[in-house]
């Protein structure tokens, strides 16, 4: 009969007796008499003892036992306070599975060293913790989405027309034609089909040609994004409350220990779980970063990094900022019925400067306004009758938004940079490995 393994945390659970384990060497010291490995799988490490006295012969390959060899064993496992993660297991059979050569992983390596050897890297306590937290985002977004009914829906990532500004498209060579672009956003192919399916959701990977170096762009982020028929631009709002607050209540469930991995104190993000977000109008906030912030916005200009994190300062819960001038946002967003100068969009600011979250809006649902604003914007919109055939037959008031889920990431383990938000991060200047 094969062998049965069990991890790390269900043999620390049984807590006494025979166990078989399987993992790396995350650690080892020893003597001439004793060896010390703590050995990591996916679930967690403990520490695992060879007595020499019972492995003559093999005393050789334990005493050169390098980090991250891969190896199996089977031992009496017991509880042990000086051990560090108060279990230890005392080994009676070994084998060694993958031998390792002189691992380039150690302490205090440059954050550049550490890109580098991303493919490495990703075996870390840290990187495990956040892809762990990573994983359980993901899964709570598709809940979230599939527990208030919504459809997954999947549209193209070779497209032929730009929702989110020309500055940041990835041309694609498409056998000859340079008219075709890697999809900045799900938005201009989901809505045709809320005519189908009314409420839909997708996540899936956006592309952005960001030439910023900053610590929250990536070229290659994933992105969950939704559209639904029939919404009030409120209705838009209140679903990606619901749905952070979701995400950040699973996290905070299941990831007590991952998060300590991190430092990040988990009572800075139960607020957002507790309290209703603070949503204010982009006149109302301009007048909050006057009086409360000493800083002066002129009324007209999209609000800057540093002039978000300001203002998110003076909130423990996301801000939602809505309402914006017209000039500073995409073609496609509504025009407020009482002020044409700005439009039902809304940007969702996450606490502790960790910038935007979510840009979502009410959709211009009117066909000639439509046409207007695409001209404005220097497009074609011939380029767009697909798209414009949405407004021509039974156009209803609709709308969405895009959450990036890195940026999430980014904030709810407090990270200082969104690379380390995703196993192997795109940037301006690092397409490798
Ligand atoms: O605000 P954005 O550009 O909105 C859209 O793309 C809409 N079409 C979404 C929709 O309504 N369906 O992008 C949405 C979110 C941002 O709030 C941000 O969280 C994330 O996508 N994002 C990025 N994340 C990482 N790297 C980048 N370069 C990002 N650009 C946007």
């Amino acid at each position: 009969m094969p062998q049965k393994y069990l991890s790390i945390q269900d043999a620390m659970q049984q807590g006494s007796g025979t166990v078989s384990i399987r993992g790396w060497v995350h650690r080892e010291r020893g003597s001439n008499k004793l060896k010390f490995v703590v050995l990591r799988d996916s679930s967690n490490t403990i520490q695992c003892v060879f007595e020499r006295s019972n492995f003559e012969k093999e005393w050789d390959d334990i005493d050169h036992l390098q980090v991250e060899t891969s190896i199996t064993m089977t031992g009496e496992i017991k509880k042990d306070a000086r051990a560090p993660s108060g279990y230890e297991v005392q080994v009676k059979k070994f084998e060694i599975i993958g031998k390792s050569e002189n691992y380039p992983i150690s302490k205090d390596l440059s954050p550049e060293f550490l890109l580098d050897n991303r493919h490495l890297w990703l075996r870390s306590t840290r990187m495990q913790a956040i892809l762990k937290i990573r994983s359980t985002i993901f899964a709570a977004i598709h809940e979230y989405f599939r527990s208030v009914g919504f459809y997954e829906y999947h549209s193209p990532i070779f497209q032929a027309v730009q929702a989110e500004g020309g500055s940041t498209l990835f041309h694609v060579d498409y056998f000859g034609k340079k008219d075709v672009f890697l999809a900045q956003t799900w938005q201009l192919y989901a809505e045709p089909a809320i005519f189908s399916l009314e409420k839909i959701y997708t996540i899936s990977p956006s592309f952005r040609a960001e030439r910023s170096k900053t610590s929250r762009h990536l070229t290659e982020y994933w992105h969950a994004e939704m559209e639904m028929a029939w919404s009030t631009f409120k209705e838009i709002q209140d679903q990606g409350e619901s749905l952070i607050k979701h995400v950040m209540k699973k996290v905070l469930e299941n990831h007590e220990k991952d998060l300590k991995v991190l430092e990040r104190d988990p009572a800075k993000l139960l607020p957002t779980v507790k309290k209703p977000f603070v949503r204010m109008t982009y006149t109302d906030a301009l007048k909050v970063l006057k009086d409360k912030c000493k800083i002066r916005v002129q009324w007209g200009k999209d609000l800057r990094t540093i002039e978000e994190e300001e203002l998110t300062k003076l909130y423990d819960v996301p801000v939602i900022v809505t309402h914006y001038p017209k000039k500073v946002k995409a073609f496609y967003m509504v025009e407020d019925p009482k002020n044409p100068e700005v439009v039902e969009g809304c940007d969702f600011l996450a606490p502790e400067s960790h910038g935007e979250i979510i840009g979502g809006s009410q959709r211009e649902h009117d066909l000639e306004k439509l046409k207007a604003r695409l001209v404005e914007q220097g497009e074609d919109p011939k380029n767009y009758e697909f798209y414009l055939d949405t407004r021509r037959y039974g156009s209803v008031p609709h709308g969405g938004f895009g959450l990036g889920v890195e940026r999430i990431i980014k904030w709810i383990c407090g990270l200082d940079n969104i690379k380390d938000a995703i196993p192997f991060p795109r940037t301006m200047e690092r397409y490798k490995p």
